[in-house]
């Protein structure tokens, strides 16, 4: 098919002549970015490595501490409200797995979804923050918060979908109003972004235990009470 042949000796010559441009761009471009490339080695952040907003990353854990910049003070109230959190988690996951099996109404079971959906992601916030702060976790949940894992364990049914909405309810009313206060006055920006991540899980917990229906109002009542300005 003779017409799809093209002159043999043209296209070398614009092949080379197309080789040598291209080579003159990558030289230049070399040399433009090479004290870029040096720049961005002794910087994680513009050398590509992933960073986890606020330095929750492991690679950040000598910057935070040995960097913290005025104001980044870690208080006692700090770190009980992290240590708090953890808590919950040890007594509200295994709560929310008990009504999967003991409670009689589906609203309880799905508030016990809940519970261990925002604990479980919760808990690995914690742990990653108190790593970079240097805060030391419990493992094990309050006597009175494992009392209350008793309480559920020894109730079924109708029974147990009111000592689960009342005992879940009355406690998360509280630790509502203590991470307030804590995002109110921490002077620490993990703190705060922590506060953050907490208050929304509370709150969607706060909301999927009324919306069972069980809460009485002297669970109310007794958060009202516990949580007033003194
Ligand atoms: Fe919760």
């Amino acid at each position: 098919m003779p017409s799809n042949r093209r002159a043999p000796s043209a296209l070398p010559l614009r092949t080379i002549g197309i080789i040598i441009a291209a080579c003159a761009v990558v030289a230049t471009l070399l040399i433009v970015t090479r004290g870029g490339d040096e720049e961005a080695a002794a910087d994680p952040v513009s050398a590509g490595v992933p960073q986890h907003a606020g330095a929750h990353d492991a690679g950040a854990d000598a910057a935070v501490e040995a960097a913290a910049p005025e104001g980044q003070s870690l208080t006692e109230v700090d770190k009980t409200f992290l240590v708090k959190v953890r808590q919950a988690g040890l007594w509200e996951i295994p709560a929310g797995k008990l009504a999967q099996t003991r409670a009689a109404s589906e609203s309880v079971k799905r508030a016990g979804l809940h519970l261990i959906d925002g604990h479980s992601k919760l808990d690995q916030l914690v742990r990653e923050d108190a790593r970079i702060l240097g805060v030391a976790l419990p493992n094990e949940a309050t006597a009175e918060q494992q009392g209350f894992v008793k309480q559920m364990e020894n109730a079924q049914g109708a029974e147990f979908d009111r000592i689960f909405a009342n005992l879940l309810r009355a406690s998360h009313g509280k630790i509502f109003a203590t991470i307030a206060e804590v995002r109110a006055g921490t002077q620490n920006d993990l703190i705060r972004r922590h506060a953050r991540q907490a208050n929304q899980t509370v709150l969607d917990h706060l909301e999927v235990l009324e919306d069972t229906g069980f809460v009485d109002s002297a669970t109310f009542q007794e958060v009202e009470t516990a949580v007033k300005p003194k």
